[in-house]
């Protein structure tokens, strides 16, 4: 079933890490060739599932009529809670919560009568046709014993908890006395910020296709960011072994957090494949996807800033309210990134959560820091002000030159370049120091800006390097590539390792028969799989270079394998590089077809052998202080907002990023991350959010039409940049990752601009005209 292409065409030469190498995916893309996981579309007798969804928010399924739905052409089966199947292991039960590797909320509907949130699956109907199957879902007579249930935080009937931990962060941390240091403070600021649920919304929904291709070998086809983890959590729901599971990811469209979990449909889709005896394809519809893959949730935090009447941050208080489901304390950890962005002596977060009828919400787009940037860089705004600074000089006066959190050096840090570079590009010393000063014709203009930071964490992953006697190479990880790169900036990182041209590479990924690695997200991919495939090119070298020592017709014959390099591709004495081989020379005498090397990648603090020290049960302060660095890429966004005085609209008028994170292997796909990332953000901050009804808690809005995201229209070009940083501690490649950093800080660069324009603080996302004003 694999159609991915062979070897790809692509157009650089060899020497090609940080060239800007186009898309290797790009032609398979274009073509329609590239097969996503609702197009396995000659499965031999391939049939359809579709759910039907409770339209009540909570109550009980007093009975379910499906007599005519039945008795619809085509119709194979319908489950209910009453004959669904039950699971082996099942996140209902928290003992078995533990066998699961990615399991996104301790809920799995159809097993009970009870109905918690709106669009939670009642019903799932297989049948030949995909219409079929909608027409026949259609016809289910759903009757619920409705309740009237609560919507949110706000609901006045929700009692808000500080819960023992959320995410693994406490509900509670503290480091110094923050309430003193702030009550104590000559400068105090206390600000709320609120922002709305929004929805990842990947261009791919989610979708499965499951085929079992006998009683005890299941083939998944799922969009998820990560292969290992959902075929590991399938296996204990199913009750089989790790191994008698595949799932098999070859392009994703667009992930953002919410392809990282098993949600249900990816364990009903083989639940009804088994049932029926014939491979099922389950695909969320777009109003689906708002209630089947989680969401942010809407949450505020307020947050009590005291300062020096020179503007150094003495101690900062924050506090976050959020809504959680009714059965998980969960809560993105906005305190990570107030916590470490800048010199504070002393800091304390208390999270409250308020249980409603709704899903657990999940991780999107940079969890955490993307609201949590919000706060600490509207309030540090604001102290820019009050005291009569610049906004970048009041961060220079607070840089972090150590991590706050524990006094440990940075393992690399070009802050301080992003800003300068940032604002040359951007040309801030134009900027007027008063708000509310600057106009163009009628229109308010605004310059604002922000700090970006997010951290390295760990990972490890596995890679298998074959390079063939006759310059071609297969690279195997078991990595997804979300549609950011993935496949091109390791096809450039072995053709590197290899010394061998990229079009003779062939990089394969998406499939648990690859070598296991784990998920793309947490930033983490690029630097984990390309120090895995450096490292196990590293390997093939070292088998190549013992053989031509030992080879009495090698030019090495005799000399230390420790003295031989390899060097495009050929094997030669490091002091005497005229003396040597190519590769290909010493496989052909041997008869050798190929040579394989297979290695492990660490990435964040465990890559050290501190390792040794560093083991799995140590939580990330404890590897830090293993490895003795604190890891975090930086940047810094830059804003020019327009807004209409008469109208409210703001339009964001030219954009600027800087980042620094380690190695950027190919300048080209790492602009269009941020971009990508930019825009989000620029969303969030001036357009999207999904309403949830406050009486019936239903998302009035669970459609592209209405969930408004950025268009080209919206969006001006925008420039990015990259600080040249080379970090000896992150990984073997050196690679920060860029994938979340790039939307951390965005909706205050855009906020501090209205504010700049208008002199409108506004502390509620998104920002939309009624706001403004
Ligand atoms: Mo990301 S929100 O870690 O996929």
């Amino acid at each position: 079933m694999d159609t991915e292409p062979q070897f790809f065409e692509t157009n650089a030469a060899p020497g090609v890490v940080g060239q800007p190498l186009s898309r290797v995916d790009g032609w398979a893309k274009v073509t329609g060739r590239a097969k996503y996981s609702a197009e396995y579309n000659q499965l031999p007798g391939l049939v359809h599932a579709v759910l039907r969804t409770s339209d009540v928010a909570k109550g009980r399924v007093t009975s379910i009529d499906a007599s005519a739905a039945q008795r619809q052409p085509g119709v194979l089966a319908i489950f209910t809670h009453e004959n669904l199947p039950k699971l082996a292991k099942t996140p209902n039960n928290p003992e078995d919560q533990k066998a699961f590797a990615s399991s996104p909320m301790s809920f799995f509907p159809m097993a009970s009568d009870q109905v918690h949130y709106a669009g939670q699956p009642l019903a799932m109907v297989v049948a030949d046709t995909l219409e079929h199957a909608q027409y026949a879902a259609a016809l289910l007579k759903v009757n619920i014993a409705a309740e009237v249930p609560t919507a949110s935080y706000l609901d006045p009937k929700a009692t808000s908890y500080v819960p023992k931990s959320v995410k693994g962060t406490e509900g509670v941390t503290k480091r110094g006395d923050a309430q003193a240091a702030f009550r104590n403070a000559p400068v105090q600021l206390t600000a709320t910020y609120h922002h709305a649920t929004n929805h990842h919304n990947p261009m791919e929904p989610g979708a499965t296709t499951a085929h079992w291709e006998a009683p005890d070998r299941l083939t998944v086809y799922d969009t998820t960011q990560g292969v290992s983890e959902t075929q590991k959590t399938l296996a204990a729901m199913l009750g089989l072994a790790t191994e008698q599971v595949r799932v098999v990811t070859k392009y994703l469209g667009g992930g953002f957090g919410c392809k990282a979990w098993v949600w249900p449909h990816v364990v009903l889709a083989p639940l009804a494949a088994k049932a029926v005896g014939r491979p099922v394809k389950l695909v969320l519809t777009r109003p689906q996807q708002f209630t089947g893959m989680g969401h942010r949730e809407e949450q505020e935090q307020t947050l009590r800033l005291g300062a020096t009447k020179e503007g150094k941050l003495l101690g900062i208080v924050h506090e976050k309210t959020s809504t959680t489901s009714p059965w998980d304390d969960y809560a993105e950890t906005n305190s990570r990134i107030i916590n470490m962005l800048y010199a504070l002596p002393a800091f304390e977060s208390t999270y409250h959560l308020a249980k409603a009828s709704v899903m657990t919400s999940t991780s999107t787009r940079a969890p955490g820091d993307m609201p949590g940037s919000f706060a600490i860089e509207c309030s540090m705004d604001d102290l820019a002000y009050q005291l009569g600074l610049d906004p970048i000089q009041v961060r220079l006066l607070n840089y972090a030159e150590k991590d706050p959190t524990n006094g440990h050096p940075w393992s690399s840090k070009s802050l301080k370049q992003c800003y300068a570079r940032g604002a040359e590009l951007f040309g801030w010393s134009q900027r007027n120091p008063r708000n509310g000063q600057t106009r163009n014709g009628k229109l308010l203009v605004g310059y604002g800006m922000a700090t970006a930071s997010y951290p390295v964490h760990n990972s490890q992953g596995n890679a298998r390097v074959r390079l063939y006697a006759d310059g071609r190479a297969v690279v195997q990880a078991g990595a997804t590539d979300l549609g950011t790169g993935t496949y091109t900036i390791i096809t450039q990182v072995a053709a590197d390792a290899l010394g061998v041209p990229p079009q003779n590479i062939r990089f394969e990924l998406g499939d648990t028969i690859l070598p296991t690695t784990q998920w793309s997200g947490g930033s983490t991919a690029a630097g984990r799989v390309s120090s895995s495939v450096y490292l196990a090119a590293q390997e093939v070298w070292q088998k190549l270079i013992k053989m031509a020592v030992i080879d009495r017709k090698s030019p090495l014959y005799g000399a230390k394998a420790a003295d031989v390099v390899m060097e495009k591709g050929r094997l030669q004495l490091k002091a005497d590089p005229g003396k040597g081989e190519a590769f290909g020379e010493v496989m052909k005498r041997a008869s050798l077809s190929d040579v394989e090397g297979t290695a492990q990648g660490r990435y964040g603090s465990i890559y050290k052998e501190p390792g040794a020290a560093a083991d799995a049960n140590m939580n990330k302060e404890e590897k830090d202080a293993a490895a003795g660095y604190s890891m975090h890429a930086f940047g810094a966004h830059f804003c020019e907002v327009h807004v209409d005085p008469e109208l409210g609209t703001v339009r964001v008028a030219r954009w600027v990023s800087v980042m620094s994170a380690g190695r950027i292997l190919n300048p080209k796909t790492a602009r269009s991350q941020v971009i990508g990332g930019s825009i989000f953000g620029i969303g969030a901050a001036l357009m999207e959010q999904t309403v949830r009804d406050p009486n019936l808690a239903r998302y009035t809005n669970a459609d592209l039409a209405s969930y408004h995201v950025p268009v080209n229209a919206d969006i001006p070009d925008m420039r990015v940049d990259f600080i040249d940083e080379h970090d000896p501690h992150v990984n073997a490649m050196g690679v920060k990752g860029i994938g979340e950093i790039s939307i951390v800080g965005v909706t205050a660069a855009v906020a501090n601009a209205v504010f700049h324009a208008t002199g409108r603080r506004l502390r509620s996302l998104p920002m939309t005209p009624d706001k403004v004003l």
